[in-house]
């Protein structure tokens, strides 16, 4: 049985909790640039997410703000609780060594999410400061990006808890 030092601190008894954390702008979808960024709303996406975690056995935290400040706390209140993060950081996976920074702290397996593909649009939406942290990134899929992530996570987090 593993014990608290293999696990990071973390109760693998207890129900996985995976963070779904989403920065600025992301309340607006639906609204906001539907040809690039698709007609669902945000709620919608964490409907999706909560039907997906719910048959994966996982509790879903799903937030959303427009502050950098507020991503980095809940990154470091996900340091040995959460089993995994998913992060979509908007426009500040752009700009934010301090998201970076969290990230590392955390020690918590992250996947990057990006409704868009980010990799054809404008040069300075390339470079991603979050990738540097995380275990990978989906981009390009609309919503359903996240639920490539969520069962991403889900073979890391059963993998990791094979003895
Ligand atoms: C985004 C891509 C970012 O470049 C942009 O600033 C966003 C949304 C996406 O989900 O495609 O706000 O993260």
């Amino acid at each position: 049985m593993a014990n608290e030092r293999e696990t990071g601190g973390r109760d693998v008894t207890a129900t996985p909790i995976i963070s779904i954390l989403n920065g600025p702008n992301l309340n607006m979808l639906g609204t906001r640039q539907p040809e690039v960024y698709g007609r669902e709303s945000i709620s919608d996406i964490e409907a999706l997410c909560r039907a997906h975690a719910d048959g994966q056995g996982f509790a879903l935290e799903f937030r959303q703000t427009n502050h950098e400040g507020d991503l980095v706390t809940w990154i470091q209140e996900a340091r040995g609780r959460a089993s995994g993060i998913v992060i979509n950081a908007g426009a500040y996976t752009h700009t934010s060594v301090a998201i970076l920074d969290a990230l590392l702290a955390a020690e918590v397996p992250t996947v990057e999410v990006h409704l868009s593909n980010i990799h054809q649009r404008d040069p300075f939406r390339h470079h991603s400061y979050v990738a540097k942290a995380a275990k990978g990134m989906i981009c390009g899929f609309g919503s359903h990006g996240y639920i490539l992530a969520l069962d991403a996570l889900a073979r890391l987090i059963k993998g990791s808890s094979q003895t």
